[in-house]
């Protein structure tokens, strides 16, 4: 099962084993990590699951598709919705920042 390493707010650091297929935002809320919210579920449309990617890490996952891309065009380049990121072999030590709230 592929370690996602998230790194929280506090600067902790909380290594995740998520299931191959499984949302990044689902295995960190499964994992305990209540900064991310996902008010709408995983539908892409509270922003309530950011992370940020730094730039060692952005090519490790595929490009945001056009719906995630327009929840994030106010953000900085290396915001993602966690929700819409499918976990997969070759993201095993993936590291991602959990975004600060916006309110
Ligand atoms: S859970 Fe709402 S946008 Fe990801």
């Amino acid at each position: 099962m592929p370690e996602i390493v998230f790194i929280t707010t506090a600067g902790d650091e909380v290594r995740v084993g998520v299931p191959v297929g499984m949302s990044l935002m689902r295995g960190a809320i499964e994992s305990g990590i209540d900064e991310i919210r996902a008010e709408c579920g995983g539908v892409a449309s509270c922003g309530t699951c950011k992370i940020i990617l730094d730039e060692a890490n952005q090519g490790k996952i595929a490009p945001a598709s056009a719906i995630e891309g327009s929840m994030l065009e106010d953000d900085p380049s290396g915001y993602r919705l966690s929700c819409q990121i499918v976990v997969d072999a070759a993201m095993d030590g993936l590291v991602v920042r959990v975004a600060p709230a916006e309110y």
